[in-house]
């Protein structure tokens, strides 16, 4: 499958935590181009194509002076529009010294970059992943980077009955795979299956998050928006206790970019609604988080080196009852590159990972 078959162009994609983005230059590689990233004077965020126009060396290989980029070879500088403001030696800028830009937003804690026609870029299209940074929400958040192809990440992701077997020591145990999931389509654009655990010994991480090992109820609502962003709504609360008013949540967002056919950013913010400024907690969850998402890194990468060596086939339709949601998500990904490709001005609008409402999604969905 071709590179550009892999992914849509036209739609937001997630490129770095905003914190990560200063007035240094910052080199990352999206859809398989190389873009550069930094702040300006006004602290707003600018991407160029990694490429000097004068000999093509990686702009990355330069550094920032007062707020331009000076290209690590000969020095040319380019501004945040992308045109030449200095060449060494000369008072004058030949013509079509340019470099191309991109559209770049800053929401929810996160920098977002449009890899497609520029000219479609709209930030009403932007998902919302307003977790990350709303009142009433702590973000704990982190980075991976994963060699394997992005969507057999959302695949992962999609089929957390996988926590059984790789995450035993942070948030599996039998019961995640021994509980039936109900799988959603909403709209164009996402996938939900949801699992209910009633009466569970918590797994580690949530004897973290409770504060005990106690026994609980436990739900787990793993959201995709094509092309790769995901949600896994994680709610508990000790048994014997009141669902509405005694259940802890958290929203894992686990945003998948891919770099290149076969490496993706995992940038994640495990989002919660409880002990908000608790910087022990933090710091366990972000050791538990990390050691979770390598877990599934070192699976993934296996998965794909053997995918590559087989030539990539498609992945088998065996009749697994767990495959629904990585099958359908597939599904809605291709539907939404299809409609790209023969319409190149479309632009698909986000859908919603979750209603906004806290507490009233998980009764709804236990009535399903
Ligand atoms: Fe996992």
């Amino acid at each position: 499958m071709k590179s550009e078959n892999r992914w849509p162009r036209n739609c937001w994609y997630v490129a770095a935590h905003a914190h990560e983005i200063t007035e240094s230059l910052y080199a990352r590689t999206l859809l398989n181009q190389a873009v550069i990233f930094w702040r300006t004077a006004d602290g707003n965020v600018a991407a160029l194509e990694d490429r000097c126009p004068h000999r093509l060396v990686p702009l990355s290989t330069g550094k920032t002076v007062n707020g331009v980029v000076e290209c690590g070879y000969h020095g040319l500088r380019f501004d945040a529009e992308g045109a030449c403001a200095y060449v060494p030696g000369q008072d004058t800028v030949p013509s079509g010294t340019h470099v191309k830009t991109f559209p770049v937003a800053e929401r929810h804690a996160l920098i977002w970059i449009w890899m497609g026609a520029a000219d479609l870029a709209d930030e009403d299209l932007i998902p919302d992943l307003h977790w990350m940074d709303a009142p009433g929400w702590s973000a704990t958040t982190g980075y991976l980077h994963f060699n394997a192809d992005y969507r057999l990440v959302n695949d992962n992701l999609l089929d957390l009955s996988h926590e059984t077997y790789i995450h035993k020591h942070t948030i599996g145990n039998d019961a995640v795979a021994d509980s039936p999931a109900v799988m959603n389509v909403i709209g164009r654009r996402v996938v939900r299956v949801h699992r209910e655990m009633p009466n569970i010994e918590p797994p580690p991480f949530f004897a973290l998050a409770q504060g005990h090992d106690g026994r609980i109820n436990r739900w787990q609502i793993a959201i995709y928006m094509a092309p790769g962003f995901n949600m896994t709504e994680v709610g508990f609360h000790a048994v014997d206790t009141d669902r509405l008013q005694d259940h802890l949540m958290m929203r894992p967002i686990h945003i998948i970019t891919p770099e290149t056919d076969h490496t993706a950013h995992y940038i994640w913010g495990l989002t919660r609604n409880f002990r908000l400024d608790d910087e022990k907690l933090d710091a366990g969850i972000y050791d538990q988080t990390m050691a979770t998402f390598n877990e599934d890194r070192g699976l993934l990468e296996t998965q794909d080196l053997r995918m590559q060596a087989e030539g990539m086939p498609n992945l088998p339709n065996l009749s697994v009852k767990l495959d629904s949601g990585p099958v359908q998500g597939r599904r809605l990904l291709e539907a939404m590159i299809k409609r790209e490709t023969d319409d190149p001005n479309y632009c698909e609008p986000p859908g919603l990972l979750a209603d906004d409402d806290v507490v009233t999604m998980p009764f709804a969905m236990a009535a399903e």
